[in-house]
């Protein structure tokens, strides 16, 4: 097949997450973000760009942690309010009647109607461009059990995801 030259752009299929952030006065956060990749297996790290505009980059500057969670594809109507309204204008995961639990290791919030929720200690951050590259050394996860298989694993292979 005959290659054409495309237009230079951040090409690599993404992920896509809701990150959860606790300011130091104790208010909690939450953004979608899609630059969310792995980036280390031993120890295991992973790494979310957030843009400095964002509300929730102040928050995780101030408190150098955060959550990923998956979303299911059912829960598309807070991911829209989540990557679109800013915790700038008020308590967003109020106003969608999220429920948030303190992470069990770091000092942020789990919304736990989240299937999976991933908690991360900032180790390092890069300013890459658009984005700060946080890299979060991960913490504790969480899952539904179903999506626990029987070596203890994470297996979302099943999982209707957004
Ligand atoms: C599919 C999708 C992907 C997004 N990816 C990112 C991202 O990688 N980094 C980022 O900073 N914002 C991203 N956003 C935008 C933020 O989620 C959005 O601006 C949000 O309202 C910021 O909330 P905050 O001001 O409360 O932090 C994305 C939004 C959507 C819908």
């Amino acid at each position: 097949m005959a290659k054409k030259s495309a237009e230079i752009s951040p090409c690599m299929p993404s992920a896509n997450a809701v990150v959860s952030c606790r300011g130091e006065d104790g208010s909690d956060n939450a953004l979608v973000v899609g630059y969310v990749s792995n980036c280390s297996f031993d120890p295991p790290m992973v790494m979310v760009g957030i843009v400095p505009s964002r509300y929730s980059h102040g928050l995780v500057r101030q408190n150098p942690c955060f959550v990923v969670h998956f979303a299911r594809a059912d829960q598309k109507e807070a991911w829209d309010y989540l990557g679109s309204e800013s915790g700038r204008d008020g308590d967003k995961l109020k106003h969608l009647g999220l429920t948030v639990e303190d992470g069990a290791v770091v000092n942020a919030p789990v919304i736990t109607d989240f299937p999976v929720a991933v908690e991360c200690t900032v180790v390092d951050s890069i300013v890459t461009g658009s984005h700060e590259m946080f890299v979060g050394r991960i913490e504790h996860v969480h899952a539904d059990e179903e999506f626990i298989n029987a070596e203890g694993r994470l297996d979302l292979s099943d999982a209707d995801l957004i």
